[in-house]
């Protein structure tokens, strides 16, 4: 039995606007990068929003969130993370009006979650950069989107301020490199960009970040706010040192996006990396004191570990959601092929908190799975047991984390409720508690079940863990 859990620990879920809220035209809504990406990172974008694009109605949550607020509330959620689509609020994103129906849609879903007790934890850009500004800057390429983020964040959290304590800036901040659209609005082909674009970009990113933090901090004196980054973290497939080395490489490359956001500057081996990547960061005046203004905590997904090599060739490439790395033997995988570690959430916690000695919230983990409804004595649900084993398994490992000492707020498990993936747009790859009625097709009644897992977490909740 697991006891180590706090008495405030912020038991919750996570999703982002583009994946759930659809209504992508409603409200005076502009449209994002996602609504032209048709097929999710692994796919073409199309000129025009086109119907296949299962985002563009997602699963209704713009009109249901009240019901589906409801449903996390009987599980007894202490929080939720959501995202505010900034095309709700910016329609083009570089207006210097608000949208006032996007900002009194987020009235809405703020006040439900409160009205049940629910903390909201709001990320402020997740995948979901205004269309206009990819089209017409480049995305983050530019430097001017700091200007229009920080008129995005000021405006938010005007409005928001008393109601609103927890905030993400960006989401999975180190998947620019990786996925330059999704992660930086980025539409110049990835083959195109050199490291140079995409780590100036980063910096703009950085810098946007770091005026969000200190506008909240103005603003809203008792805000906490975080960075958020795609925690996968790399252990050597062999002992040989050359494999030691380029192990700790891989994750210095990713240590790099919390280093910079938590300690304030770019660390000392960004030298070397940057030179060896031909990369040369351009820095305005005042760009080193801007960045002192550090995040309160430090937010991740984790979903998997990789395992890397000095040379990777002469290995079984993994698959995942942001680069492949190595395949571990000696972990199963899911059906996308993502391998499973729950220890390495536990290793990853000690990891960063060794470094950085800040509380941690871990924001995404989940399984993404095809579930199969059934009917049951009249009620109709999924049998998750699959699910229920590996969150179970995850929680263990966070609780043990906790008993290292290391300082947890919470913990959000991906896609609460079913919703179309980021990686493949599809709606077959589901995480939820809570059954979607909507196929890769379209097709579907949009009506929700409760699953197996449903009852399991409320009651993982209910006892603060020690049900695990
Ligand atoms: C994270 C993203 O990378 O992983 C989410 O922040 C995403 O937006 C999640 O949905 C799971 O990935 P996928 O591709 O299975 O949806």
């Amino acid at each position: 039995m697991l006891t180590s859990f706090p008495d405030n620990f912020l038991w919750g879920g996570a999703i982002a606007a583009n994946q759930c809220e659809g209504a992508y035209l409603e409200g005076g809504k502009g449209l994002s990068i996602q609504d032209i990406m048709p097929e999710g990172v692994v796919g073409s974008i199309s000129d025009e929003p086109l119907d296949s694009n299962l985002k563009l109605v997602g699963i209704d949550f713009y009109h249901r969130y009240a019901e589906d607020i409801r449903l996390f509330a009987e599980m007894g959620f202490k929080t939720l993370r959501f995202s505010i689509a900034w095309s709700r609020i910016f329609p083009n994103g570089d207006e210097s009006e608000p949208n006032e129906a996007g900002l009194e849609y987020y009235d809405r879903v703020i006040d439900e979650c409160l009205s049940h007790g629910i903390e909201p934890l709001v990320t402020l850009s997740h995948y979901e950069t205004p269309l206009h500004l990819a089209r017409k800057y480049d995305g983050w390429r530019s430097r001017k989107m700091v200007g229009f983020f920080e008129n995005y964040c000021r405006t938010v959290f005007e409005r928001y301020k008393g109601k609103v304590r927890y905030w993400l800036t960006f989401n999975e901040i180190n998947a620019i490199v990786h996925f330059p659209l999704m992660g930086g609005g980025i539409l110049t082909p990835k083959e195109e960009l050199s490291k140079q674009d995409i780590y100036q970009a980063a910096h703009h990113e950085f810098i946007a970040s770091a005026k969000a933090v200190k506008l909240a901090h103005e603003i809203m004196p008792d805000a906490r706010v975080g960075c958020m980054v795609l925690g996968v973290v790399n252990y050597p497939m062999t002992p040989a040192p050359d494999d030691m080395i380029a192990s700790m490489e891989r994750n210095s490359e990713l240590m790099l996006f919390t280093d910079v956001q938590v300690r304030g500057k770019y660390p000392t081996y960004s030298k070397k990396l940057f030179r060896d990547l031909g990369v040369k960061i351009v820095m305005e005046d005042g760009d080193s004191e801007l960045l002192e203004n550090t995040v309160d905590f430090i937010s991740f997904s984790y979903y998997m570990s990789k395992c890397t090599a000095s040379d990777i060739t002469r290995y079984e490439k993994g698959r995942g959601n942001l680069t492949s790395g190595v395949r571990n033997p000696y972990l199963p995988e899911t059906e996308w092929g993502w391998q499973i570690d729950p220890q390495g959430l536990r290793y990853l916690c000690n990891y960063y908190y060794d470094r950085y000695q800040k509380p941690l919230f871990v924001v995404e983990n989940g399984l993404g799975v095809v579930d199969v409804l059934v009917e049951e004595n009249g009620t109709i649900t999924v049998n998750d047991d699959y699910r229920i084993k590996y969150l179970n398994d995850h929680l263990i490992e966070l609780g043990k984390a906790i008993e290292d000492g290391v300082e947890v707020l919470g913990y959000t498990s991906w896609g609460c409720i079913d919703l179309v993936s980021a990686s493949t747009a599809e709606l077959s790859k589901r995480y939820g508690f809570i059954y979607v009625d909507r196929n890769n097709d379209g097709t579907g009644t949009l009506e929700r079940y409760k699953k197996k897992s449903f009852n399991w977490y409320k009651e993982v909740i209910s006892t603060n863990g020690a049900s695990l």
